[in-house]
C-alpha cells in the first residue's frame, strides 16, 4: 500500500495495545474488519490463563456463542517498525508472544482523518491450534480468569488492562464481549470469589 517492501506494520488487538513491541516509531489507533475478538485462547506464556484471539467472521457465524452479536470492527493499535528493526522485532514476537498464533495480513483502517488503509500483520490463534478453546460460558470463563495467575501476572489484570486500553482508543472502540467479562469478574470479586490462590486447573 505504501510502496516500500521493508515497511512493517503490526496490528495489536490484545496486550500489544498497551504493551507496545520494541522499536516502533509510529502508533495508530484504528480497526480491522472480518474478525471477531474472543477470550477463547489458552495463554502459552501464562497458562492456564486465558487471552484473546481473533476468529474469522465466517467461521464465527457457524459457532454457538453466548455473546450472540459482535462489533463490525476489531479495534486495536497498529505499530510501524522501522526497516532496520524488522527482523529483531519479528524474533522478539516469535519468542515472546506468538506460540499458538499464526500470521495473517489484513487491511488496517486508521481512525484519524486520513482514513488511510495499511496492510498489517496480525497474529491469530486459529481454531485448529490446540490453544484455541472455542465458545466459553461467560460466567465460567470469568471464574477461570479470576483464579489464574502465572509468570506474567494475574489473568484478571490482562482483562482489565484490555478493557481500559480499548476504551482509550476512540469513542467507539469498546468491545462488549470484553466489558461483559470484566463486569462479571468485578462482580465476583465484590462477592469475595476466590482469587489467584486457587490457580490450578478449572
Ligand atoms: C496482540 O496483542 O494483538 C497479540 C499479542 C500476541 C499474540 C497475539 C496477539
Amino acid at each position: 500500500v505504501n510502496g516500500q517492501e521493508e515497511d512493517f506494520w503490526l496490528f495489536g488487538y490484545g496486550s500489544l495495545i498497551w504493551k507496545p513491541p520494541p522499536h516502533f516509531d509510529i502508533r495508530l489507533p484504528g480497526y480491522i474488519e472480518g474478525y471477531v475478538r474472543r477470550f477463547w485462547q489458552v495463554s502459552t506464556r501464562c497458562p492456564p490463563g486465558r487471552v484473546v484471539t481473533l476468529i474469522d467472521l465466517e467461521h464465527w457465524r457457524t459457532l454457538t456463542d453466548h455473546h450472540v452479536s459482535a462489533p463490525e470492527r476489531v479495534w486495536g493499535a497498529a505499530y510501524h517498525i522501522p526497516p532496520e528493526h524488522v527482523s529483531e522485532v519479528r524474533d522478539y514476537l516469535d519468542i515472546r508472544e506468538i506460540n499458538g498464533y499464526s500470521i495473517q495480513y489484513t487491511p488496517f483502517h486508521r481512525s484519524d482523518l486520513t482514513h488511510e488503509t495499511l496492510n498489517c500483520l496480525v497474529y491469530i490463534g486459529l481454531p485448529s491450534n490446540p490453544q484455541f478453546l472455542g465458545p466459553q460460558d461467560p460466567d465460567a470463563l470469568a471464574r477461570h480468569i479470576l483464579k489464574s495467575k502465572g509468570p506474567s501476572g494475574e489473568n484478571k489484570e490482562y482483562l482489565y488492562m484490555l478493557e481500559e486500553a480499548l476504551e482509550g482508543l476512540s469513542s467507539e472502540s469498546g468491545d462488549e464481549h470484553i466489558s461483559d467479562l470484566a463486569r462479571r469478574c468485578k462482580a465476583l470479586e465484590t462477592k469475595g470469589y476466590a482469587g489467584p490462590g486457587h490457580a490450578d486447573g478449572d
